[in-house]
């Protein structure tokens, strides 16, 4: 159990100013967040694609979001955002096709076209096998619009793998996942549970930059999935921090409300991994409110890796 002084110190990190006892004279004009909303994430059309692992069946009614143990709340700060982006990260060897034995990189030929076909089945593949063949996927069209492809970064032991949706245009030009201002507050997110980033190995659905940031299509969902199947079976994760709905969606194979997937632990793929929903945090950069909801899902993550001995 993390003592009071800790934790505080986390939760004034992940932004949240102070606690307020619920229902409290102030609540309702301080921005004091309760359990009783459950907020959707705008809806979307439901994926055509295959999920990424066998769907999970959902029970016919969810079981009423858990109740907070305590009768205490984070209350946001109202005004508060992550500071301006500083994180000006180095493209991981990850991202990066291997050198040549001189330590150049090969000049580039001719770029081949986009190919209808299916990427080698990356099953089986070691780390640097699987990360060049990333690097060198022109499976779809996003190889034609992307800077570089962004593999993933972290500890590729990590206890706890957090899988968003797809590169923006920050890691786009970086070749890490998360770095613009979703990732700062994603890493206070997870400082607040008392992980650095570098602690956790952190992949997206994709692995190319959809376009305008539009909404990842069923067939570039399909032609990377076994590329994060891969990354899921060398981490071989204690649990899965799911964050956002394409991420969700697609990990479950459902079209459910973000909302409605949270609150809840989900087995997933062949080795049954806890998976938890939480909300995406570019989401809570527009909808700071519901950052109480996703303190919740932090905290059942936290309690979960820790009741695991390392
Ligand atoms: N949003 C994501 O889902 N992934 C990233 O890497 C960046 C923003």
């Amino acid at each position: 159990m993390m003592d009071e002084s800790r934790r505080r110190a986390y939760l004034r990190a992940m932004g949240i100013d102070l606690w307020v006892p619920r229902g409290g004279a102030a609540a309702g004009d301080n921005g004091l967040l309760t359990t009783a909303s459950a907020p959707a994430e705008p809806p979307r059309p439901p994926p055509a694609a295959p999920a990424l692992a066998p769907p999970v069946a959902l029970p016919p009614e969810p079981p009423p979001e858990p109740q907070s143990d305590s009768r205490w709340e984070p209350v946001w700060e109202p005004d508060w955002e992550p500071a301006p982006a500083s994180h000006t990260a180095p493209v991981p060897a990850d991202a990066r096709p291997p050198l040549a034995p001189s330590g150049r990189q090969p000049r580039p030929g001719p770029t081949p076209p986009a190919v209808a076909t299916l990427p080698p089945d990356p099953t089986g593949m070691d780390w640097d096998t699987l990360a060049a063949t990333v690097a060198g996927c022109r499976a779809c069209a996003l190889c034609e619009t992307r800077t570089q492809t962004v593999f993933g970064v972290g500890d590729r032991q990590a206890r706890l793998l957090v899988i968003g949706e797809a590169p923006g245009a920050d890691e786009d030009r970086a070749g890490e996942p998360f770095v613009g201002r979703a990732g700062q507050l994603l890493n206070r997110m997870l400082a607040a549970i008392g992980l650095d980033r570098d602690q956790v190995y952190i992949a997206n659905i994709l692995k190319c930059r959809p376009p305008g940031n539009r909404d990842p299509r069923p067939d570039e969902v399909e032609h990377c999935r076994g590329y994060l199947a891969r990354q899921v079976a060398l981490v071989r994760p204690r649990a899965i921090l799911s964050v956002g709905r394409i991420s969700a969606q697609t990990l479950l194979g459902t079209d459910t409300p973000v909302g409605r997937l949270r609150g809840r632990w989900f087995d997933y793929g062949p080795d049954a991994i806890p998976l938890r929903v939480t909300y995406h945090p570019a989401y809570l950069l527009r909808s700071p409110e519901y950052k109480g909801k996703a303190w919740e899902d932090l905290t059942a993550l936290a309690k979960r890796l820790g009741d695991r001995a390392d």
